[in-house]
């Protein structure tokens, strides 16, 4: 992978003994300036001199991600030296490792660094040593296979070599094998995000997503003559004005005890999103790239799960479509009938996820009996408006699966907030002339596309995360500078590492 850093372990002596005074020195103090002892040695107690002026001087205070960068001192085997801070004690005790990580990764300017992760008070462990490497590995990644030009500086990082050292090294080594793993399943779905339409269509989507088979992910792609067979009146509806032939693939991956029921990933996949008939304006329409972002998390997580070969039964699903406009097209007034056998009276094209989502949904409900759903989805525009682009909404029927969500989600930093469903949203969705409308009017927008998808989930515990606004269209974060955030694959292996994984 050109994005990828090198990251290796090694014990917390070698902080003394680099390899003949190249590279970087990393090493990290709180805010009373103390070193641990791995760090004084490696420094000797001229540097760690050096270390209190240059602080004094520059004004560096040791706080929570704030760094500290001068020529490494005579005798350190480094050729700079970079402090970073970790703050007062309380900061230090509730560390965000993968963000440590990604701040630190940037700090670093030569080819290589040695990080010594050795402070008074902590003993790190290969866990957080992994979590930090995770850190580090998102910090670095560019998209930058379109420019013809690269920056100097992106090649530099993508050069960049960490050896992080700490005392728990032996087994740091599979926690960094790990991260790894993961750290591909994110960048995975960022360059899916991040690829425009005209290469990332549906066909070739599918191509990418069968490439899991590789890992051992049994592969599946449906075609629209399949599709047509199954009933799949919805999601052909949405692509029938695209020259671009949908695909729907669904991904198997059978770690856990055969006959076990699976989790169940659904995935939204429009490719581009013009709005079809009902045509978006055209400022900003170029986001539209993303709609895919839900899909991108499903092909990611899959892929991280395969790599640890998690002891789970999942299935992923994803239906992905371009939705144009075209004399072919789909129109407002029209009714379609899903594969549930549902009818549905299309008041605006441009609400076409919620149609792909119902097809896929009634399939795997049907096909795969999963004994828990959860389908990611950049939905609608009105879950930016109540939630902002930090946090992703959340609509459940189960209480106990929402819960294991929102756990996942504090514990990887990918937020979910839960949202209402209540009969109202649901009556705002009936139609005069179908079973219902694509559309619920003007107000509560994310609720009334959740209770759409609800009534496709039959009686499976289900949770619909809406991510329009962390999908893509980033803050700029410790561990992501990326356009498409590569959002929810992190949150996915949790939930299965944490709940659905015979330990
Ligand atoms: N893909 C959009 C939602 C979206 C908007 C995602 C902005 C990311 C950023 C979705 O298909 C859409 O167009 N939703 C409409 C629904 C409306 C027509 C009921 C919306 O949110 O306006
Ligand atoms: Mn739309
Ligand atoms: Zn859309």
């Amino acid at each position: 992978m050109a994005d990828g850093i090198e990251i290796g372990f090694g014990p917390l002596e070698q902080g003394g003994q680099g390899p003949g005074g190249s590279g970087d020195l990393v090493v990290f103090v709180g805010d009373d300036l103390a070193l641990g002892s791995a760090a004084r040695t490696a420094l000797g107690s001229a540097g760690a001199d050096l270390v209190a002026k240059a602080a004094a001087s520059e004004k560096f205070k040791g706080r929570s991600l704030s760094a500290l960068s001068l020529p490494a001192p005579a005798g350190v085997h480094a050729d700079r030296l970079v402090v970073v801070g970790l703050g007062s004690e309380k900061d230090r005790a509730k560390i965000d490792w993968p963000v440590l990580g990604g701040f630190t990764a940037s700090k670093v300017s030569s080819r290589s660094a040695r990080v010594v992760l050795d402070w008074p008070g902590t003993t790190v462990s290969a866990e957080q040593a992994g979590e930090f490497a995770l850190g580090a590995r998102l910090r670095t990644y560019t998209f930058d296979r379109y420019k013809t030009k690269k920056k100097p500086d992106a090649e530099e990082k993508g050069g960049t070599a960490l050896t992080l050292l700490l005392a728990e090294h032996g087994t740091a080594s599979r926690e960094g094998e790990a991260a790894r793993t993961l750290s591909e399943g994110v960048i995975l779905a960022r360059d899916l995000v991040n690829e425009p339409p005209n290469v990332l269509f549906p066909e070739e989507f599918a191509r990418r997503a069968s490439e899991l088979s590789k890992l051992g992910v049994e592969i599946e792609v449906l075609e629209p003559a399949k599709m047509r067979e199954l009933g799949m009146g919805a999601l052909l509806a949405v692509a029938q004005g695209s020259v671009r032939e949908p695909r729907v693939v669904i991904m198997r991956w059978n770690g856990g005890p055969a006959g076990e029921a699976p989790i169940a990933f659904i995935g939204k996949g429009v490719v581009f999103d013009s709005g079809g008939v009902s045509i978006k304006p055209g400022g900003g329409m170029e986001d539209m790239k993303g709609d895919m972002g839900g899909a991108a998390a499903v092909v990611g997580a899959l892929h991280a799960l395969a790599s640890r070969k998690a002891r789970c039964n999942v299935v992923g699903a994803i239906g992905i479509v371009e939705n144009m406009p075209d004399g072919g097209s789909y129109r407002p007034s029209d009714i379609i009938t899903s594969m549930s056998g549902q009818t549905i009276e299309v008041i605006n094209t441009d609400a076409e996820g919620r149609l792909v989502l119902a097809d896929v949904i009634t399939h795997i409900v049907r096909s795969a009996k999963p004994k828990a759903m959860v389908d990611l989805a950049t939905l609608t525009g009105a879950i930016i408006v109540a939630l902002g682009q930090d946090i992703a909404g959340m609509f459940s029927n189960d209480d106990a699966l929402a819960a294991n969500i929102n756990a996942a989600g504090e514990a990887t930093g990918e937020k979910v907030w839960r949202m209402p469903l209540i009969p109202a949203y649901d009556k705002a969705i009936d139609s005069k002339f179908a079973d219902m409308k694509n559309t619920g009017g003007r107000h509560g927008g994310a609720a009334t596309a959740a209770s759409f998808i609800k009534r496709y989930v039959e009686e499976v515990p289900w949770a619909h995360l809406d991510i329009a606004g962390v999908a893509m269209s980033s803050n700029a974060s410790e561990i992501n500078r990326s356009w498409g955030a590569g959002w929810g694959v992190r949150l996915l292996d949790r939930l299965v590492r944490d709940h659905y994984e015979a330990r």
